[in-house]
């Protein structure tokens, strides 16, 4: 139990200092003069440098498909809203004695009790689980790009040293992650494995990155408010938060406009899963296992490509992969925004980029093709592609606070396409746009952000969409 005491021993108090500012004299330069050693800091867990990387080509697995136990029931049945929820007077005013000095009664954890570290249930314990692998990926994905793209090309970007610098930090953000994440787990925690990325140039791998830290991002934000061990959501969201900031970072190296919506959307664990685990080639023999599905995988036949003045118009410019990465293979000169010097159209590296022509829009027809469920994938090839939904008949566009469906139209075997619909979150803010979620489902099911899981039974296919 060593690992989570000393994390809870860990946490530093900073005492505010009251400031009367009137006395105090003016020190243009202040002097240092006192010295002292660094507190003892906490130990990272052990890191290393993966060089390898590419497909699996070892034996077949010995244990395949996710963990699992005894199933009681194959989907949660919805149950009308608990009564006592809808009781509290929203009015204002006070309904109960304070507990202490400006301390309203109520709040979870809120009584004194000391705070416990550590995950309380097999829902916390097998999310913060993925939540670690995806430090991991990132971690090594990260010092990959480093490693791999020369200075010419990241300069050819608009990325400078400073920059360069910038992505090198978000790798050593990721250790810490990590380390957080594998303290709260304890000693069976999942370790660093090695990863299987595309063939990628540097624009691409930008894309790529872009759209991996959305689903780390929205895949942490789907379980926290459901975790039993609050702390450990605390610690969570504190570097979750972090992560969100590098998907903003991203997307700025691509010159895309950095934040085009209002809220950050968040996603099934198994959504996460199955966008993550593709990347993965082989873990440790060892490896704690997940417990959560691979869909299987969804293209998008006219993913819009933001390396392209004319995003819209593309068809078949990804990568093939499971995240519908950009292609730059099929650009020529004149189309790719990288080298126009045109406001509107230029989509080199910068704080905020305005795309005269948007990347998708209301109305766009989107064409879709998916795979049949039951092929091998992830660590080792061990986990296996999986839906328990009919026929596909919707697309649900997942982004904001909103899932929105459309109908499959023109259903021919495993390709059918859709049109983009026209919904707002809030007036004012399209719902659809940025890097977003979209998925297959049997049905339209009414889910909103806290009970968006219950979809995960109707569900055919999962990828991402380059909405914005
Ligand atoms: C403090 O709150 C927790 C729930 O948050 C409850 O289980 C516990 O009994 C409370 N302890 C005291 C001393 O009130
Ligand atoms: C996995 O195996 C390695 C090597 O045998 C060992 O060092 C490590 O402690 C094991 N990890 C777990 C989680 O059992
Ligand atoms: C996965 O493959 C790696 C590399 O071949 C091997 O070392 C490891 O034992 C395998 N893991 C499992 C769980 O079979
Ligand atoms: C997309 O391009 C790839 C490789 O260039 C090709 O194999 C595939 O058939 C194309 N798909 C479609 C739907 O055009
Ligand atoms: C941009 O221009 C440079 C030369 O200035 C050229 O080498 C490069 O291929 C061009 N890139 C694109 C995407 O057009
Ligand atoms: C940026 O785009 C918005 C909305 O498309 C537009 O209203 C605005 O004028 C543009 N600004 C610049 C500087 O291009
Ligand atoms: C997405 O957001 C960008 C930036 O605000 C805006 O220019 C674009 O028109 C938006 N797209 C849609 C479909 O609303
Ligand atoms: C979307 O809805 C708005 C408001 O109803 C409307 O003004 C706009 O024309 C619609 N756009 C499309 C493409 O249907
Ligand atoms: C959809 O099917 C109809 C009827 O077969 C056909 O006329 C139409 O061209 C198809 N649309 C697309 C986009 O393939
Ligand atoms: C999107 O979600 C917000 C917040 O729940 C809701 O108020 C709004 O009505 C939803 N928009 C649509 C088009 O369903
Ligand atoms: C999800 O919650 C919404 C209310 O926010 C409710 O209308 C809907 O029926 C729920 N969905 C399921 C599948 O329980």
């Amino acid at each position: 139990m060593a690992w989570f005491n000393s994390l809870a021993r860990s946490g530093a108090v900073a005492l505010a200092l009251a400031s009367y500012c009137r006395a105090v004299p003016l020190v243009s330069e202040p002097e240092t003069t006192v010295t002292s050693d660094a507190a003892a800091t906490a130990c990272e867990v052990p890191v290393t440098d993966v060089t390898s990387h590419g497909s699996y080509t070892g034996p077949p697995p010995t244990t395949t498909g996710a963990l699992s136990t005894d199933v009681l029931s194959p989907t949660i049945p919805s149950l009308p809203p608990e009564q006592h929820k809808l009781e509290y007077p929203a009015d204002g005013r006070l309904h109960a004695p304070e507990p202490a000095p400006y301390t309203p009664a109520g709040g979870l954890g809120t009584n004194g009790t000391e705070p416990v570290y550590r995950v309380q249930s097999g829902f916390d314990y097998e999310s913060i689980a993925l939540a670690l692998y995806q430090e991991w990926i990132e971690l090594d994905l990260f010092h990959y790009g480093l490693a791999t793209y020369p200075v010419e090309e990241f300069e050819k970007l608009g990325l400078t040293a400073e920059d360069r610098y910038l992505l090198q930090f978000m790798a050593e953000q990721e250790v810490g992650h990590a380390t957080l994440l594998s303290n709260m787990l304890g000693p069976q925690a999942p370790v660093q494995c090695t990863y299987n990325y595309p063939s990628m140039n540097l624009q691409e791998y930008i894309d790529f990155s872009q759209k991996l830290t959305r689903w780390g991002e929205s895949g942490v934000y789907g379980f926290l408010n459901h975790l039993d061990s609050r702390e450990s959501a605390q610690l969570l969201l504190q570097s979750i938060s972090t992560e969100a900031r590098q998907q903003l970072i991203f997307r700025q190296f691509e010159g895309l406009f950095p934040m085009p919506v209002w809220f950050e959307t968040g996603v099934p664990q198994s959504w996460a899963w199955t966008l993550l685990a593709p990347y993965i080639s082989s873990c440790p023999a060892n490896q704690t296992r997940l417990i959560w599905q691979n869909f299987p995988a969804l293209y998008v036949l006219n993913q819009p490509n933001p390396a392209r003045i004319n995003g819209a118009d593309v068809w078949n410019e990804t990568l093939g992969d499971y995240a519908n990465t950009l292609s730059t293979a099929d650009l020529t000169d004149s189309d790719a925004c990288l080298n126009s010097t045109v406001v509107g159209e230029n989509c080199r590296a910068a704080i905020s980029r305005n795309r005269t022509i948007p990347l998708s829009y209301p109305g766009r027809q989107v064409f879709l093709e998916w795979d049949a469920p039951g092929q091998a994938v992830g660590p080792n090839n061990s986990y296996v592609t999986s839906t328990s939904a009919g026929p596909p008949q919707f697309a649900a566009w997942v982004s904001q606070l909103n899932v929105t469906y459309s109908p499959l139209q023109n259903i021919s075997g495993n390709t059918a396409y859709t049109i983009q619909p026209n919904t707002s979150t809030y007036e004012g803010d399209p719902a659809i746009n940025g890097t977003m979620f979209l998925v297959l489902t049997d049905r339209e099911l009414p889910v909103t952000p806290f009970n968006l899981t219950m979809l995960n039974p109707f569900v055919n296919a999962v990828t991402i969409y380059q909405a914005g």
